[in-house]
């Protein structure tokens, strides 16, 4: 898949003049919320607020270049830790995103699916969630996976409980068949995973699927993140040479 400049606005036309391939499953670390509403005097509420329009932009952007699957970190296991009027803001803003997208959705021909132990979450964005990934489960346009109360090493431990409760007897162990009890079941690993904020590290994201992801870093606060910088993120992405483990 090619960039092409279908339905793009003008000012986030990409930099590039050239073909580039596009990665068909892009995951993101939504990191810089909080410093960036500290830099303007705001709540950290106002961070993630500004921070959940951003996606808004980018899933958009990604279903226009011909991205298959967009992986997003919008609430980790750990982030509980965190002052329970941010936690509330959060929630109260996946809640908005989940009934504003269930009305476009049709349109739009997203299907939204949700990573996660989502048994900690409120009954009403609970029966949301699982009412838009119903709705949305018939639909072929990209797919956005919203990490919510998600940690990588919490996902391989429910992973190994599923596989003893449910894997058929003498069933093999393998890559494969693990994978399958994952949240990600079917999915192809993330192709690229990018890190705005500054920071350089993981954080439990993804630790199974992103083994031979290409990883992608940048200063560039969250909600600051254009399209554009997309558009620089799967330029470099170009230019590695994935091996997997090989040689050329
Ligand atoms: C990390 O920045 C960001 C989060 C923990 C929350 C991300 C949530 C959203 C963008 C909103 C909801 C999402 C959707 C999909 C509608 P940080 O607060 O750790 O930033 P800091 O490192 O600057 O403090």
């Amino acid at each position: 898949m090619k960039f092409s400049p279908f339905k793009r606005k003008k000012q986030d036309a990409p930099q590039t003049d050239g073909a580039y391939e596009i990665p068909s499953h892009i995951a993101l670390i939504m990191d810089g919320n909080g410093r960036w509403a500290a830099r303007r005097g705001l709540p950290r509420s106002a961070g993630h607020a500004a921070g959940a329009e951003t996606f808004r932009r980018v899933a958009t952007y990604c279903k226009e270049i011909g991205v298959r699957y967009l992986t997003v970190y919008a609430f980790s296991t750990e982030n509980w830790k965190r002052p329970p009027d941010e936690v509330g803001a959060i929630m109260e803003l996946l809640e908005r995103y989940l009934k504003e997208a269930t009305d476009k959705m049709e349109r739009d021909r997203v299907k939204l699916k949700f990573f996660g132990d989502l048994s900690a979450l409120s009954d009403g964005l609970r029966a949301l969630i699982h009412d838009t990934e119903e709705i949305s489960a018939r639909f072929d346009g990209v797919q956005v996976n919203i990490c919510v109360n998600y940690g990588g090493r919490d996902e391989i431990i429910r992973a190994a409980r599923l596989w003893r409760e449910r894997a058929d007897d003498g069933a093999e162990l393998t890559e494969e068949s693990f994978g399958g009890f994952m949240y990600s079941a079917g999915i192809p690993d993330p192709d690229l995973v990018i890190r705005p904020g500054g920071e350089m590290r993981v954080s439990n994201f993804l630790l199974w699927q992103a083994a031979y992801s290409e990883l992608y870093f940048t200063d560039t606060l969250w909600p600051d993140f254009t399209p554009r910088e997309l558009d620089k993120a799967i330029k470099a992405y170009n230019s590695r040479e994935r091996r997997f483990g090989g040689v050329l």
